[in-house]
């Protein structure tokens, strides 16, 4: 009698749709044993008939202690005793706004999903990925190396997944647990839309005074979003680069992906602060200190 087929688990967050679904529905496709974390049973039905009856929704909230926790369990005791080949922590929201009448609830709730969330989860299944020597895989963005104005404070999140990455890729290694970063530039997702909705959400609750000093420069920043949004690149880019780094016999410690996060981390590399300064207002359109 034939064996039972294994193939080799991954945890994916955020899989309901964007870099997450893509990602989820590449892996499938490549063979792997896909774990899709989403936030409602209908977003995991909807992925499933998109793929073979290999990938397992299970519901995930990352700011949940208790979600994540019950996750965990029932995946470790899905998987018996084999372990986990990889996480890939892509769950995100970005918020966006000026920082001078943000909300700090708002800055909270981003650096909850975007930054705490991504190391409880990952605390959470590091023993799974121990017995694998398995991979951790971090969504992060070229916002993570070149902040943009109105979206401080994604950019703060993505800034600090790069440094809790840095730091956990060297904790990790003893073990020969892998912690790989990605940074994509604009990629056509559901996450464009979402932002400008709560950053009107936002706005709307701001003083008179708050539109007074910031309309003319949030116009240009949601304008140039809209058009940036609708020529981004498909998120299965994404899906290629966290597969290359779940299989590379050595990965990349980083995998910068598209044209244009290539070009923006560049630029901040050999431009000073003030020339990077004048290229992102004149990128944006954003008023000029007369
Ligand atoms: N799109 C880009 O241009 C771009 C570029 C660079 C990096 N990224 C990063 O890629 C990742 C995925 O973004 P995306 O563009 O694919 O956006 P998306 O389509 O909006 O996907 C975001 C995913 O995160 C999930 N999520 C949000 N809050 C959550 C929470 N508290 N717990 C669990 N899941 C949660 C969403 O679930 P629900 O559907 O339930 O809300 C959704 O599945 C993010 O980390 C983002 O920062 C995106």
């Amino acid at each position: 009698m034939a064996g039972k087929e294994t193939f080799q688990a991954v945890v994916i967050t955020g899989a309901s749709s964007g870099i997450g679904e893509a990602s989820a529905i590449y892996l499938d496709n490549l063979g792997y044993q896909v774990f899709a974390g989403v936030r409602r049973d209908v977003d995991g039905e909807q992925l499933k008939s998109k793929t073979s009856a290999r990938l397992t929704p299970f519901l995930l909230d990352v700011t949940d202690e208790a979600s994540i926790q019950a996750a965990a369990n029932t995946i470790s005791a899905t998987l018996n005793d084999v372990g986990l080949a990889g996480l890939v922590n892509n769950a995100g929201i970005a918020v966006a706004g000026p920082l001078e009448f943000l909300p700090i609830d708002e800055l909270r709730k981003q650096l909850e999903v975007n930054v705490i969330g991504q190391i409880a989860v990952t605390q959470a299944f590091l023993p799974l990925l121990r017995k694998a020597q398995g991979r951790v895989i971090n969504i992060s963005s070229d916002n993570g190396k070149v902040a943009v104005p109105f979206l401080g404070p994604y950019s703060a999140s993505k800034f600090a997944l790069e440094a809790l990455t840095d730091a956990l890729r060297v904790e990790l290694q003893p073990w020969g647990i892998e912690v790989v970063i990605i940074e994509p530039g604009t990629v056509t997702t559901p996450i464009w839309n979402k932002s400008i909705t709560l950053a009107d959400d936002i706005l709307n609750k701001l003083p008179p005074q708050a539109l007074e000093l910031y309309s003319l420069a949030v116009d240009a920043t949601r304008n140039t979003a809209k058009k940036l949004s609708q020529n981004g690149f498909p998120a299965s880019e994404v899906g290629k680069a966290v597969a290359k780094a779940l299989s590379a016999k050595k990965p990349k410690t980083r995998y910068v992906v598209g044209w244009d996060a290539r070009m923006s981390i560049w630029l901040s590399k050999i431009l000073s602060d003030r020339l990077l300064d004048k290229l992102i207002i004149q990128y944006l359109g954003l008023p000029k200190n007369s």
